[in-house]
């Protein structure tokens, strides 16, 4: 099986055993105690889920700039971006060295986490502005992802951690949420040897069913791994318990028997494209995928980012060597009316734009919105039909 990225086996931050994390839990409750911000509870959750291995804790700042500057740790170990505990102010927790981490998605903020310091930095302006940059490739503070790095504050709160939970991702998807050792397990329980992992945080029309259709064929894949972003998106996003059952309903009807897993992780969206696509083909890797399909506009928001982007950056700045994942580079798909069938669309080379089913994701929303299914050439009557419901609700 494809090997974790750092470590022959998976080390995730979650305290596995039951009691040593019960007297943790109990421990933690007479520790100083601060609430984090929404990043850094998904990045707690991404640690204990073994994700980030073999990252163990949120970077200080000399690591999270070589991660931000060139995607490498003081150790030389290779990571996408930067994985922070940013706030506003440490006066909750004074000078001390071992704290709990409050959840701030959760009413009354459980603890998530328990973290022994081992930095306390103040990020300084310069240097929020270069790891924004060359993460987001912009500053501009419309950028949703850009807004959210730099709303939570200035201090790098850096250690090792021990995670007690996974929020509220467990609970609120036990059927879709699964950790990286889970995942892993349930690869090699089912056998499967070329696995390729899609990463969405839409639910699937025909473009992206097809894509997935393609790169199993093409890559003569044992299985896929649906893989949906389960954390919090930017409004407008369709929320994840829609997009599950829009995912599951398609599955269902479009894909043979035990062909694809469906799952999710708990981490918000950070709109980061070529970063993020890096990112995430890091943490697929760390679940047991040998593929990674990247198709257009990955994780882009706006035109922040050239479609293709999210593709060369892998040839471009992925040190050699890094990911031992490959990646499926898509072209654009659509339906081509003169085919019958979605295709990329640079091996139609003699269609013209008219000749495909092309619709903007606004016309989607206002079409759905007011009650009209999308084409079946575009998505899938079943799909349609649960999302009309969704949008429907929110005009009552
Ligand atoms: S993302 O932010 O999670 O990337 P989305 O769920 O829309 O957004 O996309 C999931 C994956 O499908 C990404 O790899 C994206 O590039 C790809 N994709 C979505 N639509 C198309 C399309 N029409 N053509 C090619 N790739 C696509």
């Amino acid at each position: 099986m494809i090997k974790p990225i750092g470590s022959d086996e998976l080390k995730p931050c979650f305290v596995e055993d039951a009691d040593q994390r019960q007297a943790l839990a109990q421990e933690a409750e007479s520790l100083p105690s601060i609430t984090i911000s929404s990043q850094a509870a998904g990045n707690a959750v991404m640690m204990g889920a073994g994700y980030f291995n073999p990252l163990q804790g949120f970077m200080n700042v000399a690591d999270a700039m070589g991660a931000a500057e060139k995607m490498t740790l003081t150790d030389g170990s290779f990571f996408p971006v930067p994985v922070m505990c940013l706030v506003k102010d440490t006066a909750a927790i004074g000078d001390a060295k071992r704290i709990a981490l409050r959840d701030p998605n959760i009413t009354g903020e459980p603890v998530l986490a328990i973290m022994d310091i081992t930095a306390i930095e103040t990020v300084s302006d310069e240097q929020m502005a270069a790891m924004t940059q060359k993460v987001y490739r912009t500053e501009d503070p419309e950028h949703v992802g850009v807004a959210a790095f730099n709303g939570q504050g200035r201090v790098a709160i850096s250690g090792p951690i021990q995670v007690l939970n996974f929020s509220y991702f467990k609970s609120d998807f036990p059927d879709t949420f699964r950790t990286a050792v889970e995942i892993r397990n349930e690869i090699q329980q089912r056998g499967w040897k070329k696995v390729v992992a899609f990463q969405t945080r839409n639910p699937m029309h025909r473009a992206h069913e097809e894509l997935c259709h393609m790169a199993m064929e093409r890559l003569d894949c044992d299985g896929l791994v649906i893989h949906m972003l389960l954390g919090k998106l930017k409004k407008g996003d369709i929320p994840a318990p829609v997009r599950d059952a829009a995912i599951r309903k398609m599955v269902d009807q479009y894909f043979p028997p035990n062909s694809a897993m469906i799952t999710g992780y708990g981490f918000d969206m950070l709109y980061a494209g070529p970063r993020e696509a890096v990112l995430h083909a890091y943490f697929r890797q760390n679940m047991g995928a040998t593929h990674f399909i990247v198709g257009r506009d990955h994780a882009g928001v706006g035109d922040y980012y050239g479609a293709f982007d999210a593709q060369t950056i892998f040839d471009e700045e992925v040190p050699v060597g890094a990911l031992d994942i490959e990646i499926f580079k898509a072209d654009h798909t659509a339906y081509s009316k003169k085919l019958n069938k979605v295709v990329m669309m640079r091996e139609a080379p003699d269609h013209v734009k008219e000749d495909f089913v092309l619709l903007s994701g606004t016309k989607v929303r206002e079409m759905l919105g007011n009650g009209i299914a999308p084409p079946p050439e575009f998505s899938r009557p079943e799909v349609a039909k649960i999302l009309m419901e969704y949008y429907q609700s929110l005009n009552h």
